[in-house]
């Protein structure tokens, strides 16, 4: 078994490539006990997972929640609306309290950029980052590359296109840093109005031009336009975006390869994809969710499972 030593899961771009290659085969493993009857392993029994979320999710949310429960951990549901927060404790405050009845871990989601790592540098829980801002969303982009290596085998060498709001887009950022360090090549496709400055200086390459992406992409990771980040006019019109940047079957037909159609969810159906395409064969929209689970098991897993475990007893976790 590789090293791991890490202590919370921030961003993407903090891991090398063998932590994120370790995070896939792990896994890849854990992807079985989701397929059971009694879909449970002892690894994480008399653990507490807390899960913080002050912004709306249901993805992110269920699959921690079922990923920490197929654990045999303990988990706690905290939303800031029903948190003292309402009434003025600050979070670092409310954080500390929480800390105080010794959970083990705090899966967060917040609006700002940033606070997870505060959190992870105040606390002694381990923190594992559940979106934060326009900056990162780690296990969403663990997801889509577990979902990719999948279904081709491979990352490396692989043309990925991300096509959309890439301005706002926590998701499109953990993707950058997973798929470059492992390999493939990615292509950035948007109005110029949502395509961050300077974006190039990750390794990636920028086109404002879908039809001509298309035909030399393997996979297309379709983001959803997140209205209610945008505080300016960034677009004409929806129905101008729909047609410049919107996927339908169309579009894809016209392609020369038989692309991956990915989207994080959740899906704006007729402004950045059509029905069609959601629901079409090229879609593994809905694996990418089954992907989560396994994939967060994993990272549960690896920050508070492996601390004070012989190597023989992780070998058990699988048989069990
Ligand atoms: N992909 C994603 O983060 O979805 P949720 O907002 O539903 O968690």
């Amino acid at each position: 078994m590789k090293e791991w030593n890490k202590h919370d899961l921030i961003d993407l771009q903090g891991l090398s490539k063998e932590e994120i290659e370790l995070i896939l085969t792990t896994a890849k493993s854990f992807k079985e006990v989701s397929t059971r009857d009694v879909k449970k392993v002892p690894v994480l029994r008399g653990k507490t997972v807390v899960l913080l979320f002050f912004e709306p999710s249901t993805r992110t949310r269920m699959s921690f929640e079922l990923a920490a429960k197929r654990l045999s951990a303990d988990t706690l549901n905290i939303s800031a609306v029903s948190s003292s927060m309402s009434k003025g404790e600050s979070l670092l405050d409310m954080a500390k309290n929480i800390e105080a009845m010794n959970v083990d871990m705090i899966v967060i989601r917040h609006g700002s950029s940033g606070v997870p790592k505060i959190l992870a540098e105040a606390l002694g829980p381990s923190i594992i980052n559940a979106g934060d801002g326009c900056r990162e969303h780690p296990t969403q982009g663990l997801l889509d590359v577990f979902t990719i290596k999948e279904r081709y085998g491979k990352i490396a060498g692989l043309n990925v296109t991300i096509v959309g709001d890439i301005l706002h887009s926590r998701v499109a950022r953990s993707n950058i840093w997973a798929l470059i360090k492992l390999g493939a090549k990615v292509t950035l496709c948007g109005p110029a109005t949502l395509m961050p400055k300077g974006i190039e200086t990750l390794g990636v390459k920028v086109s404002y031009d879908l039809k001509a992406v298309l035909n030399h992409s393997d996979v297309l990771m379709i983001l959803r336009l997140q209205k209610e980040r945008q505080q300016e006019k960034f677009l004409p019109s929806l129905r101008e975006y729909a047609r410049l940047f919107g996927v339908n079957q169309e579009k894809l037909n016209a392609a020369s390869k038989n692309i991956l159609i990915m989207h994080p969810g959740p899906t704006n159906r007729g402004v950045e994809l059509s029905a069609e395409v959601a629901d079409g064969t090229q879609s593994v929209i809905l694996e990418q969710v089954t992907n989560g689970v396994a994939v967060r098991m994993a990272v549960l897993y690896l920050l508070l499972g492996t601390k004070d475990k012989g190597s023989e007893e992780i070998k058990n976790v699988f048989t069990h």
